[in-house]
């Protein structure tokens, strides 16, 4: 396996940032420590959920983007007993992280194999879809650009009325909240007492980007996504929550 940035492997998403979605060993990894936040996650995607524009007992198509092991997918698919999810993703090891699922929910959880950065990541036959969401997926894209075609062409995707919810992490507006939100940051570490040799051992073996003083980590700001999803034909576009660097944004058809 190639593991320099943008490499391929195996017909696997290229790699464009320090995660490395292709490895069984890094997914394994990845998804122990994620899955331990999931608490603190699980009231923005109860958010997320009280955003749809239909009663809990609809039937109703769902789109998970970036679904990796499945955790937003299966909170919906919890909470709406008639609703369908198609999770996809370009990650051969965390879909099959989520590949037990199917056998919960049988036909309910359709798993979708595709590369975002590819022209038919979402095939015609997939959808008309009620709502979409993504869950800390399109900033790994690092490539507004790309973004903001996503954002089109989940818009054309889209029943009349739905919704398009994005939890993602985005870049601080200023410098001056830059440095704030990185203060913020290392005072919660300290707290929570992670070791900055732990930190750094992570930086040293490739899994976590240096941060930099002179350049935010993500492809955009809350205010360009908004002004994106705007442009992509969205209404009522806004921000429903936030904290620091961490938000969920989006916008109805
Ligand atoms: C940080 S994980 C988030 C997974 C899940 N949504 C969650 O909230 O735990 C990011 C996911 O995006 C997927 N991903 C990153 N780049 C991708 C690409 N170019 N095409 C498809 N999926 C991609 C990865 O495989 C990974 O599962």
């Amino acid at each position: 396996m190639r593991t320099r940035q943008g490499s391929r492997t195996r017909g696997d998403t290229p790699r464009r940032d320090h995660h490395d979605w292709a490895s069984e060993t890094y997914v394994d990894e990845w998804v122990r420590r994620q899955q331990a936040e999931d608490p603190s996650r699980a009231a923005r995607f109860q958010l997320i959920c009280d955003l749809f524009p239909f009663p809990n007992d609809a039937t109703v198509t769902i789109l998970d983007v970036g679904a990796g092991y499945g955790p937003a997918s299966t909170f919906i698919l919890d909470r709406y007993p008639h609703a369908t999810c198609v999770a996809q993703d370009g990650s051969a090891p965390m879909l099959d992280r989520a590949r037990h699922l199917v056998t919960k929910y049988g036909a309910r959880l359709q798993l979708h194999r595709s590369d975002l950065f590819g022209a038919k990541w979402l095939p015609a036959h997939l959808g008309p879809f009620d709502a979409a969401v993504s869950s800390s997926c399109l900033h790994n894209l690092r490539d507004f650009t790309r973004i903001r075609q996503i954002y089109r062409e989940i818009r054309k995707r889209l029943k009349p009325g739905g919704v398009f919810l994005n939890a993602d992490l985005i870049n601080a507006p200023t410098v001056g909240l830059r440095q704030r939100y990185d203060g913020v940051t290392a005072a919660r570490r300290h707290r929570e007492g992670a070791a900055a040799e732990e930190l750094a051992a992570l930086v040293r073996h490739g899994r976590r980007s240096p941060a930099s003083p002179a350049r935010e980590p993500f492809p955009a700001t809350l205010d360009q996504h908004l002004a994106a999803l705007k442009a992509s034909g969205f209404k009522d576009v806004d921000c429903f929550w936030k904290e620091l660097r961490r938000a969920v944004f989006g916008g109805y058809a």
